[in-house]
């Protein structure tokens, strides 16, 4: 084993050499792991160009587990060290992201488990946003919180459960905002899926992974499954001819939409910017279709309101001047292009206050760009 001090690197020689060395070489006990998270990093450096693709697909945990210690026996793992494979795939990676005890040696009755370097990754959020602070949208909000009853008290619905709904409308205007305000208020996991990431290289691959993102929401129940970008597989169908994977994923999706049945307590949130693109099988299997419209005079003035408020600077303008002003503008333009790049500004300059001019200087920029920011 060649490592150097506090390299997060692990390079072998032979595993059963580098056991006795690394005892030895630091001259001081060092315990065996108990057990181990690692996560899958695909191939960290490769020469460009290098089609070779990333993602592991795993059937047995239990075989992966014998696999790794085979070939990790004897190595001193702390967290964030990468373990290079040998065998199978040479110079896939691993990283390490939890083990106990920190810095202890790889032994034979170390437990393995890996995290694989999913297309799909859990919310993480600490802020837990909330249906209230989505401002309009109010027959989405009013089908969310039965979506709520649903997921607390799934019971209760029996065959009659809401199983799949589609969001569509511009970039920003709150779509993955109100996903994951239901999945805060029922406690629910929720897993965020990009379509197009659900599209394999490989013939198998797409099916496969919706198949496990799907078995992993069941498992989690009551849990929500946010694909993203569903207009990925609607559109790559067209495609159909040169990428029979796409077709493979799209049967997947009929195929796990429609074993979401009674009393699974997981409900699908789909997102799409261009609802045409959307596969009609597909767009069949969503009980409900709604438009997240670009937020009106009022709903703009609400999203002013509730974010300036939250700005750690005052705003010295007249908001309902502002929510005139911004015809067009999505409430992540609000926050972002008004009142972040307001805020900034007024940082920048030394400002005790997030002056009127300040506001106007960034309005007057935003207007002469007059490049749409949404087609489909
Ligand atoms: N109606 C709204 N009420 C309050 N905040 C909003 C609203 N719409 C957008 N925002 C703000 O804009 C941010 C971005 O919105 P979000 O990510 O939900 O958009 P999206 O519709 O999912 O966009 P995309 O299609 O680009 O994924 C939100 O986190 C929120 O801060
Ligand atoms: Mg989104």
């Amino acid at each position: 084993m060649t490592k150097r001090k506090d390299s997060s690197i692990e390079i072998h020689t032979s595993p059963k050499e580098s056991s006795k060395k690394a005892t030895k070489k630091r001259n001081i006990e060092v315990p065996s792991t108990k057990s181990i998270v690692l996560r899958d990093m695909g191939y960290p450096f490769r020469v460009k160009g290098d089609p070779r693709s990333t993602g592991l697909e795993i059937d047995s945990e239990e075989l992966f587990a014998d696999y790794a210690r085979e070939q990790w026996m004897g190595t001193i793992v702390h967290q964030g060290l990468y373990l290079f494979d040998r065998y199978i795939m040479p110079d896939y990676a691993f990283q390490v992201l939890e083990v106990v005890p920190e810095e202890s040696i790889i032994s034979k009755d170390t437990k393995i488990h890996l995290q694989s370097r999913s297309v799909v990754t859990e919310s993480t959020s600490t802020r837990l946003v909330t249906l209230n602070e989505v401002v309009g949208h109010e027959p989405i909000k009013r089908k969310c919180k039965l979506i709520l009853e649903y997921l607390l008290n799934p019971a209760k619905f029996g065959e009659w459960a809401p199983r799949a709904i589609l969001f569509y409308g511009p970039p920003g205007t709150g779509k993955t905002m109100t996903a994951q305000a239901v999945a805060n208020q029922a406690d629910a996991k929720i897993f965020f899926a990009k379509a197009s990431d659900l599209i394999g290289v490989h013939v198998g691959d797409g099916g496969r992974r919706i198949s496990a993102l799907f078995d992993d929401a069941r498992k989690n129940s009551p849990s929500i499954i946010f694909i993203d970008e569903l207009d990925a597989i609607g559109l790559a169908r067209s495609f159909q001819s040169i990428r029979g994977d796409v077709s493979e994923v799209v049967t997947a999706l009929l195929g796990e939409l429609d074993q979401t049945a009674e009393a699974s307590g997981v409900v699908v949130i789909g997102a799409t910017n261009a609802l045409p693109l959307i596969d009609p099988a597909i767009k069949n299997r969503f009980d409900t279709v709604f438009e997240f419209a670009l937020p009106n005079i009022e709903e703009r003035l609400g999203i002013l309101q509730y974010y300036s408020k939250r700005l750690p600077l005052e705003i010295e303008i007249d908001l309902q001047e502002v929510a005139r002003m911004t015809e067009g503008l999505s409430g992540r333009d609000l926050r972002d292009r008004i009142l972040k790049e307001s805020l900034h500004i007024a940082i920048t300059d030394e400002s005790s206050t997030i002056t009127s001019e300040i506001v106007r200087g960034v309005l007057d920029k935003i207007k002469t760009k007059s490049s749409p920011n949404y087609t489909i």
